[in-house]
């Protein structure tokens, strides 16, 4: 079985696109792959979150993600500040990292261009916080998204310096886990491009109906069809994807229809998808309120999850500190 580990940014909400993307080959994945799941909390202490900003965070995420699937019991899901030997491997591989290669690297570029204020050292040693998340499971596979692709690039290059280095060949290669056809791309509803969190254009888990409502109400559209099977545009082409992912088959066809035969009207397509997205976000939603007010059950996840992890990365940390030779008297 191949160890598969997954980092989670410890900020932002769960959207559709989340949901339908990655998070669902994440429950996939855990049947057949040795899974680590975390949240990086550490990596949020670049930005400042508030102490009360920094525990809800970490909660919200958590609970988002048990909502949509993740199992404990298949998977070591775990918060990255439960496991302390991160931090001592962060420290034993930022002494091989070079400060040129990682002022190169174009999200630390994108800070000093965003935020010349705050060019904290976090920042700038960031992919190797990332680097040692990834190598203390020697993890086989990661799945990341196109901004994070540089910094695994990063921990390979770590992995093999370590192994060069000591004359070992005791990390492997951590490489990418593409998703490939599995990965659904989800419209957003502003006509254009993919829901995302900075396009504004989501629905997410957490939205209550009424929000979602006024959402899809809101959702660009054309002005209809005005000869039969002319083609769809992307506006109302994107509104029929999301209705594939929520809506039944024959809800999905029977607007098609209405589409060619010119005779839709926009407003019933939206009330109808509306509803469908209502009724699929309801329950998820209902086990992410469940979750999130009940303590014991966090407790419980986070510790095993914490167990899970502590006994594999304490013991990559003991033979790396004996590779590296040091040893108590
Ligand atoms: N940097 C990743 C992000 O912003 C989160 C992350 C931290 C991560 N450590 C990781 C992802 C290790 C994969 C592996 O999304």
């Amino acid at each position: 079985m191949e160890t598969v580990l997954s980092g989670i940014r410890s900020t932002g909400n769960l959207h559709l696109g989340n949901y339908f993307g990655a998070v669902r080959n994440f429950v996939k994945m855990q049947d057949n792959n040795n899974c680590f799941f975390f949240i990086a909390d550490y990596h949020s202490l670049t930005t400042y979150p508030t102490p009360h900003d920094l525990h809800n965070n970490v909660k919200m995420v958590l609970a988002e993600y048990l909502a949509a699937g993740l199992d404990p019991e298949k998977s070591a899901i775990f918060v990255q500040s439960d496991v302390p030997e991160i931090p001592e491997f962060y420290l034993l591989l930022v002494m091989n990292a070079y400060v040129g290669e990682l002022e190169r690297t174009t999200t630390f570029k994108d800070k000093v261009r965003t935020q010349p204020e705050n060019v904290n050292a976090g920042l700038l040693t960031y992919p190797v916080l990332m680097a040692a998340d990834i190598l203390i499971h020697n993890a086989d596979k990661v799945p990341v998204g196109k901004d994070q692709e540089q910094n695994l690039e990063m921990a390979r290059k770590f992995a093999r310096r370590f192994n060069h280095m000591y004359k070992v060949d005791y990390f492997k290669d951590p490489e990418p886990y593409n998703f490939g056809e599995d990965l659904v791309k989800v419209p957003g509803l502003d006509g254009s491009g993919k829901m995302g969190k900075t396009a504004g254009n989501g629905l997410y888990l957490i939205d209550d109906d009424k929000t979602i409502r006024q959402k899809v109400m809101r959702a660009v559209t054309d002005s209809g069809p005005t000869t039969p099977n002319s083609p769809v545009s992307e506006p109302i082409q994107n509104l029929f994807l999301i209705m594939n992912l929520v809506s039944q088959p024959e809800t999905l066809s029977f607007y098609k229809e209405k589409y060619a035969d010119c005779s839709i009207r926009y407003g019933d397509l939206k009330k109808q998808l509306a509803e469908d997205i209502v009724t699929y976000i309801t329950p998820i939603r209902e086990r992410i309120t469940g979750i999130i007010n009940d303590e014991a059950y966090l407790r419980k996840v986070s510790k095993l999850g914490a167990e899970k992890a502590r006994a594999s990365a304490s013991k990559t940390l003991k033979d790396v500190r004996e590779i590296i030779g040091f040893k108590t008297f």
